[in-house]
């Protein structure tokens, strides 16, 4: 249990941003609002209680952004969530009014309960930038309540995510989804996923930042412990990559919640940190973080669905996970980690050009691809694949000739690069019943590989270009009915080129 604790949330001050312009709002009728909806959790004047923040002092403008994002979901919290959704625009500037008349105030920053119940909007009223960061990533929206792929996969496979009891219906236990995609709620063993905001969050916080170290994901004596199993975690202490700038004086700390701020309890006993923290750089800076959960991951019949941790050891390299997935820029180690979900990433990962000869009436083309990665391209989830489209070109732009028109498996097999799992006869199959590893396709750890097209035409430009798909066609109807995501499952571009004759 984390111990209450006095400090002076000065960092919070920061994001008040005072001294910004004042709305339109009616201080008397906002008073009259937060005495009934707000006063019982955030004090009387907004001075804060407990786990509840202050917002006396706060600028108006950030308040009212602030409950449109709560009351639009853009900024999760269950309380918060069901508490704006029945105010108007205007009763929020009324509120601001109110709010914005008080002096800022110290208040008693405490947290309540296990520290793997602590939400990540704890950490984000001071850590903004990573929390913004964070909450784009695939890691805020690893639960089947946010994420419409998994939660294609976790209801065929499981159940419900909103409901308590469920398993994994082939093995009868609880689910091992849980350990990788929601480990808040897999400590506690529960399956009821918006039970709480820590569980929801998925990936969050204080998953990564309670590790305190790695077994490993594979058993001694045989077997895997996969997710949270692999890990030791600490119960009480955050986990932080410097241990940070503890010789720094008290004063300079006043708005850290993670050091003791020296005052004494009513025994005489030093009042531990709200959020104890611990420097480990052991465990932040190397890829044993990640590997838990990204190592490995056979279905029950031990075929390989996600292996991004084995094909990293096959390539010899040695850089970390965080070298490329959290680079720092403004001073932070970016918390972004983008993958397969993001656009930008994606082109970070082939080097690609096209070389052209002439052959006979026409010419070969050749479309060479380097991975850059020490890691599978695609690697991960088995349903990623990229088609590589190749196309000549008049010099008006007329299509003269392309590898394939609809789908490169049927048309050219070669330039369609995916991982596709196989039953007992080898037919393709559905990760969670696959027997064998079927056909792969995908570029290796650094691979260089080239593709060999004779065009029978004389074209003006050969253009090849890198397709990449979360998923594999047929299943996207399904998804596209758990959600509105438009973008979601429309191809992205990995790699571009042309090579003009
Ligand atoms: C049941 C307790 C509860 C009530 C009632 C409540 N809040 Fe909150 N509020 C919280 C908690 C807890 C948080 C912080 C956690 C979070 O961000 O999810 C919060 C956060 C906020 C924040 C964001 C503060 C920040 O640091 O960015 C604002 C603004 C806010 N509340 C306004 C209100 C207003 C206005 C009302 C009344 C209409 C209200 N709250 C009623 C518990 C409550
Ligand atoms: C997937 C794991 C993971 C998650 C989730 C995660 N972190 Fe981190 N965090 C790390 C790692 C790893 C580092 C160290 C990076 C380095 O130093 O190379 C780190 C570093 C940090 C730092 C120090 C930043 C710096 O460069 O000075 C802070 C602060 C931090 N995290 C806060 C948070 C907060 C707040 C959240 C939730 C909004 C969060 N982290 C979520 C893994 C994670
Ligand atoms: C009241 C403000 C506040 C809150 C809330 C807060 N932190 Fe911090 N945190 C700080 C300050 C101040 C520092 C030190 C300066 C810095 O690195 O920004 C810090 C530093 C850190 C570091 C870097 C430590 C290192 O060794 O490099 C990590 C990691 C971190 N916090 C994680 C978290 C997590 C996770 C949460 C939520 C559970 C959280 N913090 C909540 C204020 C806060
Ligand atoms: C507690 C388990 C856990 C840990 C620890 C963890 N991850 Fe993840 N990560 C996940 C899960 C689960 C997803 C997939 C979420 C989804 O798509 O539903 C994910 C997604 C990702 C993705 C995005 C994939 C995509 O589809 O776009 C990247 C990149 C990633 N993680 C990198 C890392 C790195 C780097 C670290 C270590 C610093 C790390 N992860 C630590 C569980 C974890
Ligand atoms: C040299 C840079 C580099 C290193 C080192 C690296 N990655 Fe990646 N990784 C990338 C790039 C670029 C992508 C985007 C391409 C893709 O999604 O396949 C990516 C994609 C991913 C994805 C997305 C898969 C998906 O399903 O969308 C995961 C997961 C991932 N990396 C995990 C890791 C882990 C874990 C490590 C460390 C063991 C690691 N990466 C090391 C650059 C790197
Ligand atoms: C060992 C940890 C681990 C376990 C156990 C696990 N997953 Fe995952 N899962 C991941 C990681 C990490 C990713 C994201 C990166 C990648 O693609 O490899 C992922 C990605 C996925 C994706 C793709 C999500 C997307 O947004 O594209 C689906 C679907 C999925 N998992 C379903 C499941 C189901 C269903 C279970 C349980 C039967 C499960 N996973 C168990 C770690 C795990």
């Amino acid at each position: 249990m984390i111990q209450g604790a006095r400090i002076f949330a000065a960092s919070l001050l920061l994001a008040w941003g005072m001294g910004s312009q004042a709305l339109a709002g009616d201080a008397a009728k906002g008073e009259q609002l937060a005495n009934v909806y707000c006063a019982a959790c955030h004090g009387q004047s907004g001075e804060g209680m407990g786990p509840n923040p202050p917002l006396a002092g706060m600028s108006e403008e950030y308040f009212v952004r602030t409950m449109q994002a709560f009351r639009a979901g853009k900024r999760e919290s269950a309380t918060m969530g069901a508490l704006s959704a029945g105010l108007t625009d205007e009763q929020f500037q009324d509120m601001a009014a109110f709010y914005a008349q008080f002096e800022p105030v110290a208040y008693e920053f405490r947290i309540e309960g296990p520290l793997h119940h602590v939400s990540a909007s704890v950490c984000q009223s001071c850590h903004e930038d990573i929390y913004r960061q964070w909450s784009g990533s695939m890691h805020a929206k690893s639960t089947a309540l946010r994420d419409p792929i998994h939660e294609l996969l976790y209801r065929q496979e499981v159940g419900d995510p909103r409901a308590e009891g469920q398993v994994h219906q082939r093995s009868g236990r609880y689910p091992v989804c849980l350990n990788c995609h929601a480990p808040n709620a897999a400590k506690d063993q529960v399956t009821k996923l918006d039970a709480k905001d820590a569980y929801a969050e998925g990936v969050n916080c204080v998953a990564c930042h309670q590790i305190s170290g790695f077994k490993g994901v594979r058993r001694p004596e045989g077997g895997l412990r996969l997710g949270i199993m692999a890990y030791e975690i600490s119960p009480d202490t955050l986990q932080g990559a410097t241990g940070f700038p503890f010789d720094k004086t008290r004063d300079q700390q006043q708005g850290n919640p993670h050091l003791p701020t020296g005052e004494l309890d009513t025994f005489g006993v030093v009042i531990p940190a709200a959020l104890p923290l611990a420097g480990n750089p052991r465990m932040l800076r190397s890829s044993e973080l990640c590997l838990g959960c990204h190592d490995t991951r056979p279905n029950p019949q031990g075929v390989p669905l996600c292996d991004t941790g084995d094909e990293i050891r096959s390539s010899g390299s040695n850089v970390t996970c965080q070298s490329c997935h959290m680079p720092i820029a403004d001073g932070i180690a970016n918390h972004s980690m983008g993958g397969g979900h993001d656009p930008a990433m994606l082109r970070r990962a082939v080097k690609m050009h096209v070389e052209v000869e002439p052959n006979g009436d026409g010419v070969t083309a050749n479309v060479v691809m380097q991975n850059q990665l020490p890691h599978r391209m695609p690697t991960g989830a088995p349903f990623r694949n990229i088609q590589v489209q190749v196309t000549a070109l008049d010099a008006q732009g007329n299509v003269l000739w392309r590898n394939f028109e609809n789908h490169a498996l049927q048309e050219d097999p070669k330039s369609y690069l995916f991982y596709q799992l196989a039953d007992d006869e080898g037919k393709p199959s559905m990760p969670p019943t696959a027997t064998q590893v079927g056909i792969d396709t995908r570029l290796l750890p650094h691979e260089r590989r080239g593709l060999s097209y004779e065009i029978p035409v004389q074209p003006a430009v050969v253009r090849a270009e890198m397709l990449y798909n979360l998923v594999f066609e047929p299943m996207k109807p399904r998804i596209m009915e758990l959600t509105d995501d438009e973008e979601l499952l429309k191809p992205r571009r990995v790699a571009f080129y042309e090579a003009r004759l």
